[in-house]
C-alpha cells in the first residue's frame, strides 16, 4: 500500500530525517534534489481557496524536476457527482502522487483507500500537516533542536492546532491549546489543554496565532466575541519567554486574531513558516512517491 501523510502521524518515525533534508534542500536551492521527481506527476486537487499551499506545491514538484497538475474540483466530474473512490482509482493511472485540499477528511479518507498512490492532505476541517511540517522546520531552524520547546497556541482548536499536536508529539515539542469554552480542541492528540491565555504563554517558547474564522464558517460574530480575549499582542507576548517567537500560519487578520506589531515585529517568523513551505514539502514529496 502506498504511503499518505493525512494527519501527519503516518511520519512521526521519520520525522527528523524529513527535517533535516528539508534543510538540505533549503540550503542548496534551486538546484538540490532536481531530479527526484523527474518523469513524475502529482495531482493537487483544491476545493477551497490557497496561496501558499497551491504555490508552493506546484514550485516544489517543478524544483525536484517533476509535473504538478492543479485540479479545481470545480472543474472536475466530482462537481457532476462522481466518486472519490472512482477518481481515486483513475488518477492513480496517470500520476504517481495526490494532493488534495477539502472540506471533509472522510472524503481524503476514502481517496486514499482507493488509490494507489500517496494521498497527501492539503487542509482538510481536522487537520493541516503539511503546516505543522513546516512549522517545526521553523521552529528547528530558530531554536537548533525541538525537543523541550513549549508551543502555545492561542484561539480555535483548530485543524492547524490539531496538527501541530500530532506532530510536535512525535518531535518532542510540548503543545498548549489555549481556547474558549465550545472552541477546545478536541481528541486524544497529547496537546495540553488550558484555557486561560495568560497561563497558557507563560514561559512560551513559541506562542501560535490563527484565523478565527474558518473557510466553511457561517457563524462568524458569535465566535468573534467568545475568541477576543484569545488575541496575540504584545501584552500577552510579554508573559512568554524572552526568547519567545511569534508564529501564524497566514492568512493573517491583523488587529483580529494578531495585532500588527505581533505579526510584523522582531519576534515574527511568520515569513519563515510561510517559505518553509516549500522545502518541508519537497522533503516530504521525496520520502512519500516512488
Ligand atoms: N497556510 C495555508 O495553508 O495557506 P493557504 O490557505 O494560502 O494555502
Amino acid at each position: 500500500m502506498a504511503p499518505d501523510f493525512l494527519t501527519g502521524e503516518e511520519i512521526s518515525e521519520g520525522l527528523g530525517s524529513v527535517l533535516e533534508r528539508a534543510a538540505a534542500l533549503k540550503d542548496g536551492r534551486p538546484r538540490t534534489g532536481a531530479d527526484s521527481l523527474a518523469g513524475k506527476s502529482v495531482a493537487l486537487i483544491f476545493e477551497h481557496p490557497s496561496t501558499r499551499t497551491r504555490v508552493s506545491f506546484e514550485v516544489g514538484i517543478a524544483e525536484l524536476g517533476g509535473t504538478p497538475i492543479v485540479l479545481r474540483s470545480d472543474e472536475m466530474q466530482i462537481k457532476r457527482g462522481e466518486s472519490i473512490d472512482d477518481i481515486g482509482r483513475v488518477l492513480s493511472r496517470y500520476v504517481h502522487a495526490i494532493g488534495i485540499r477539502s472540506g471533509s477528511d472522510d472524503e481524503v479518507n476514502a481517496l486514499a483507500a482507493a488509490a494507489d498512490v500517496p494521498v497527501i492532505n492539503m487542509l482538510t476541517p481536522h487537520h493541516h500537516p503539511c503546516q505543522a511540517l513546516a512549522d517545526l522546520m521553523t521552529l528547528q531552524e530558530n531554536f537548533g533542536e525541538l525537543e523541550g520547546l513549549r508551543l502555545a497556541f492561542v484561539g480555535d482548536g483548530n485543524n492547524v492546532a490539531r496538527s501541530l499536536a500530532i506532530l510536535g508529539r512525535a518531535a518532542g515539542v510540548e503543545v498548549v491549546v489555549s481556547s474558549p469554552p465550545g472552541f477546545e480542541l478536541d481528541g486524544e492528540e497529547g496537546a495540553i489543554l488550558i484555557s486561560d491565555p495568560a497561563e497558557a504563554v507563560a514561559g512560551a517558547d513559541v506562542v501560535y496565532a490563527d484565523v478565527w474564522i474558518g473557510m466553511t464558517e457561517q457563524d462568524a460574530e458569535s465566535k468573534r466575541k467568545a475568541l477576543a480575549p484569545y488575541r496575540v499582542d504584545e501584552e500577552l507576548l510579554a508573559k512568554a519567554s524572552d526568547r519567545a517567537v511569534v508564529m501564524h500560519c497566514l492568512p493573517a487578520h491583523p488587529g483580529e486574531e494578531i495585532s500588527e506589531a505581533a505579526l510584523y515585529g522582531e519576534r515574527s517568523v511568520v515569513f519563515d513558516q510561510a517559505e518553509n513551505r516549500l522545502h518541508a514539502q519537497k522533503a516530504l514529496l521525496e520520502e512519500l512517491v516512488e
